[in-house]
């Protein structure tokens, strides 16, 4: 009998899958598909301070081995996720879960992360400085050391939990944006969120997405994610959590070997609603094919 349990940030998870934010909505509407207490847990659609339609459409681009995003954080804002989002996630999940949070100022992050922190059923905050889809705010405090400390450092000070703060790939050196959220108190990272990309229709020969430009996600990005958390493994001494084209149990190892403890899956829940839950019955089976006993010991192995 293998073992999948992991330990992210002091929250024990039975296994390592976690369904990225932005690709599994708030839980529910997959819960009518399959019971959805098999994940680790998973992180929920972007909530922002305020509610917001998002952008333009079109939103999305397909391509080879991937898609093109410029959702533009589309959430009800916090009051409304508090109040009517989580109250229909507690019906059906019995498992903490992951808040994911976007702001457009340091102001933003505190206030809406400090109302979270009130719930319960919150197990982590993920802090998400790497949106690509907005101006003025999302990526743009992500792209330097300073100010991705900045508001690690601000949201650290009005929650008591684990908060894990998700980085951008559209940076030269992710390890040293890494290293600096370890120093204004992260208890974790999540890397990468998607990469800046765009497509362009011949017919109009105009860019396909509204926004022009959007964040590439999908299986062709693992090699890209696969070395930024390798890199961050070695720059930091708290969590990882890896992603980025993950969508087989196969990948949740490779990503495990690089560095990561727990593996978000985002792209291939929108190809296929059960993914995760694929991905986790296979993990047993994989996990014996690579003579592995615990998950837990194989994190970081291939360093
Ligand atoms: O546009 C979006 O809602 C995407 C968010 C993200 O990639 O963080």
């Amino acid at each position: 009998m293998v073992n999948t349990k992991v330990n992210l940030c002091s929250l024990e998870l039975e296994n390592p899958v976690i369904p990225a934010s932005g690709t599994f909505g708030f839980g529910y509407e997959f819960a009518q598909l399959y019971d959805i207490n098999c994940l680790g847990t998973f992180s929920f659609k972007g909530t922002t301070r305020e509610p917001r339609f998002g952008n333009p459409t079109p939103r999305i681009a397909e391509c080879e081995a991937g898609l093109i995003n410029s959702v533009g954080l589309q959430n009800p804002g916090v009051d409304s996720v508090i109040e009517d989002e989580l109250p229909k996630l507690r019906e059906c999940f019995h498992k903490p879960v992951m808040a994911n949070v976007s702001g457009f100022s340091v102001e933003d992050y505190v206030y809406t992360c400090a109302k979270l922190d009130k719930i319960e059923q919150i197990g982590w905050l993920e802090v998400n400085v790497s949106c690509p889809n907005v101006h003025g705010g999302g990526m743009s405090f992500g792209t330097s050391p300073q100010s991705a400390a900045e508001v690690t450092r601000a949201v650290k000070a009005v929650t008591e939990k684990p908060v894990i703060v998700k980085l951008s790939p559209n940076v030269t050196d992710i390890a040293s944006i890494a290293k600096a959220c370890e120093e204004a108190g992260a208890d974790g990272i999540s890397l990468i969120n998607t990469l800046l990309g765009m497509r362009i229709d011949l017919k109009t020969k105009k860019p396909v997405i509204a926004n022009k430009m959007g964040g590439f996600s999908g299986p062709a990005i693992k090699p890209v994610a696969l070395r930024m958390v390798y890199q961050v493994f070695e720059a930091v001494d708290i969590p990882i959590v890896g992603m980025g084209g993950a969508s087989s149990a196969e990948d949740v190892i490779e990503f495990m070997l690089a560095g990561a403890t727990a593996v978000e899956v985002g792209a291939a829940n929108l190809v296929d609603p059960f993914a995760c839950k694929k991905i986790i019955e296979d993990l047993p089976a994989v996990m014996e094919k690579y003579s592995i006993n615990n998950l837990r010991e194989i994190i970081g192995g291939a360093h």
